[in-house]
């Protein structure tokens, strides 16, 4: 697919049909992951992969709070058979920079501008996203609820100093209602470039 076509057609898919991702594209799709960039290339981020009915059941599981109805969205994303959880490892970053070429002894975080062990990880998750849609696939990235995190760190042994940025839900795309915020419509250029000054 042409690289335009590619960003073009990047959406967030609700709704997927239970046909499995064929293991080589599943290995693309992380692979590509491998290729972001990343500050002094720490490469701080893990990927847990999920894809057994069982495993994503018992991701669902984890990360549903109780008493939360079954409604449209999870009935549409449920059905992904593949679930990758990208995760960012701060420590990492911070221990990299510690390095002589950097300097950071203090490993003091207030050096950092921003986050970049969770910005690092987003850029992963977009290659991901991209990927799939050269893939003929959809992906919708979503938050993990706080309240849950606990619950699924434990049901799959995540160590503490690694924070899911969010799940990956990926798989055949089926026809679903656009997300609501969409309806806020994209930003023109105008509105976000500031040319030359603010
Ligand atoms: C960090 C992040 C978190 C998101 N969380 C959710 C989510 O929890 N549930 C959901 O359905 N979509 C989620 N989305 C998708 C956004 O709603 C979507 O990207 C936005 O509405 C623009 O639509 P598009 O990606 O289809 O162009 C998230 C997107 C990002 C980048």
């Amino acid at each position: 697919m042409e690289f335009q076509d590619v960003v073009d057609r990047r959406r967030m898919v609700r709704s997927f049909s239970t046909d499995p991702v064929p293991s080589e594209t599943v290995d693309r799709i992380l692979r590509n992951a491998l290729h972001a960039p990343s500050a002094g290339f720490s490469q701080g981020w893990a990927f847990l992969v999920l894809d057994s009915a069982a495993d994503v059941e018992r991701f669902w599981a984890s990360t549903t709070p109780a008493g939360r109805d079954v409604d449209t969205w999870s009935t549409g994303m449920r059905q992904a058979p593949l679930i990758v959880v990208p995760m960012s490892h701060k420590q990492a970053y911070l221990d990299r920079y510690a390095e002589p070429d950097k300097g950071w002894t203090d490993r003091d975080e207030s050096r950092w501008a921003a986050p970049y062990w969770d910005i690092d990880t987003g850029m992963a998750a977009l290659l991901m996203l991209l990927t799939v849609v050269d893939e003929g696939l959809g992906a919708c990235l979503f938050g993990i609820p706080p309240d849950s995190l606990q619950r699924f760190r434990a049901e799959f042994g995540v160590p503490d100093e690694y924070a899911p940025i969010g799940a990956l839900a990926i798989g055949h795309r089926l026809p679903d209602t656009p997300s609501a915020s969409l309806r806020r419509g994209r930003r023109p250029l105008a509105d976000v470039v500031h040319r030359g000054r603010w």
